[in-house]
């Protein structure tokens, strides 16, 4: 079992990806707001990559159980019901609905995987079960970190590290092959995976949630295996695979 980390989605073309097991990581804030909303009820998330398709594809979906959400410089968007803030996706809000989700890096890093077998959801919200999830499948796997408009993001490289540690821990044993990119991300979080919430706070993207008064979620983004829900993204939609709301 091999495992990849990838700093940016700028790195690795749409076909590098295919049939291949990905994590794609966006600590703060778009996988962390995935993760709550699947965790509380929603029934599907599709991801979108641009304001355009995201008003197109809520437009074709029916009623009031389809949403849009996300953000644009952090804020919300004219014409969408709900922000990017993990902390908006409780139970009433999204349990049961299908929602269009849009983020500046994370909707369209996940969108990049489509050819790939299984994209996983990570964040520090549910390392632990990403983890647990990588060692039953056994196969090599690759961490997408969303990075910053084409650019390295401190806080999803540590989280990419941290997820390698943990499956490197759980195979005990059995060896955990590593490319030089995933070395790196696990010096990384060696070096700063100890204090989560203190290496988001110091981030530049943690820094501008600061400042923007989005300081409550960087607390929650940092808090480690809140759940234990692994989100799947699938045939373009993301869903809890364990949940009967999703097949329903
Ligand atoms: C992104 O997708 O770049 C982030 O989730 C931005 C944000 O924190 O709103």
């Amino acid at each position: 079992m091999k495992a990849n980390v990838i700093f940016s989605p700028s790195l690795a073309d749409e076909l590098f990806f295919r049939e291949k097991i990905v994590v794609v990581v966006d600590a703060l804030r778009a996988s962390s707001s995935i993760i709550a909303a699947i965790a509380n009820g929603a029934k599907e998330i599709v991801p979108v990559d641009s304001i355009a398709f995201g008003m197109k594809a809520g437009a074709t979906l029916f009623g009031g159980r389809t949403i849009r959400a996300g953000e644009k410089n952090m804020r919300k968007i004219d014409g969408f019901q709900i922000g990017n803030s993990p902390r908006e996706y409780v139970e009433e809000a999204v349990k049961g609905k299908s929602i269009i989700f849009l983020s500046t890096n994370g909707s369209k890093a996940i969108v990049k995987t489509k050819f790939s077998d299984r994209t996983l959801i990570g964040s520090f919200a549910n390392l632990g079960a990403v983890a647990d999830e990588l060692v039953e499948r056994g196969k090599d796997f690759e961490v997408l970190c969303s990075g910053s408009s084409g650019g390295f993001s401190l806080e999803d490289a540590v989280c990419a590290g941290m997820i390698v540690q943990a499956v490197a821990k759980r195979r005990k044993n059995e060896t955990l092959e590593t490319t030089d990119a995933a070395r790196a991300a696990t010096m990384l979080a060696n070096g700063t995976g100890e204090d989560v919430e203190k290496t988001l706070r110091e981030s530049e993207h943690g820094k501008r949630l600061i400042e923007n008064g989005f300081e409550e979620d960087v607390a929650w983004c940092a808090k480690v295996d809140r759940t234990d829900v692994v989100p799947v993204f699938l045939n373009t939609v993301i869903r809890n695979p364990n949940s009967a709301a999703a097949s329903a």
